[in-house]
């Protein structure tokens, strides 16, 4: 069995939508700081290309969160394996993700980042597949919505390759 990528959205397509968003953060938070989270690993790779984008200034931290229980489908309780370095009290946070499939994830961390006390707390995705959804998740900025199938490319793995592609891709087998 051989495995292939197939293109789903180019590297152009990509980068004029990172572009599209990164203006749209800037007119949004004209005169304020934001503070961007990246949910590691997969939102690394779209974080660093936004941050470049936006033009008021930004902070930048990381944080990375698992999902307790194993399987396909995330339980939604996480936990944090790395926890953020910086408190979030009074800035305009902002979390970067890859993708909001079920919503379980974000919900749970969404929640648990407000109460730390941010001015604001808004969440941006490069993809979002809403058949997916399960738990309802307020999304701000969304780069693409997708159909629902498995992804890699621009920080998205499978089975921790993948991530690297500057591009998004279905894994095809034949
Ligand atoms: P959920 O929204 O809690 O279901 O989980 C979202 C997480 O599942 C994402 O942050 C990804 O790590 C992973 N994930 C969901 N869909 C895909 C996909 O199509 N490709 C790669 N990872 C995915
Ligand atoms: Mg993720």
């Amino acid at each position: 069995m051989s495995e292939r990528v197939e293109v789903m959205l180019t590297e152009k397509e990509v980068d004029e939508r990172i572009q599209a968003i990164g203006e749209q953060i800037s007119r949004d938070y004209a005169g304020r700081q934001v503070h961007l989270v990246c949910v590691l690993k997969g939102g690394s790779f779209f974080m660093c290309e936004l941050a470049k984008r936006i033009t008021v200034p930004v902070s930048m931290d990381f944080m990375s969160v698992s999902s307790y229980g194993g399987g396909t489908s995330s339980s939604g309780v996480i936990r944090i394996v790395k926890d953020l370095d910086e408190p979030l009290a009074g800035k305009n946070v902002i979390v970067v993700e890859d993708i909001v499939d079920s919503g379980r994830t974000l919900s749970y961390l969404l929640k648990m980042l407000k109460d730390r006390g941010p001015a604001s707390l808004a969440l941006c995705t490069l993809l979002d597949k809403p058949d997916r959804r399960v738990v309802d998740v307020k999304v701000d900025y969304t780069g693409f919505s997708i159909p629902d199938e498995f992804v890699v490319g621009y920080g998205l793995d499978y089975d921790q390759r993948y991530r690297n592609l500057p591009y998004i891709g279905v894994v095809r087998f034949d």
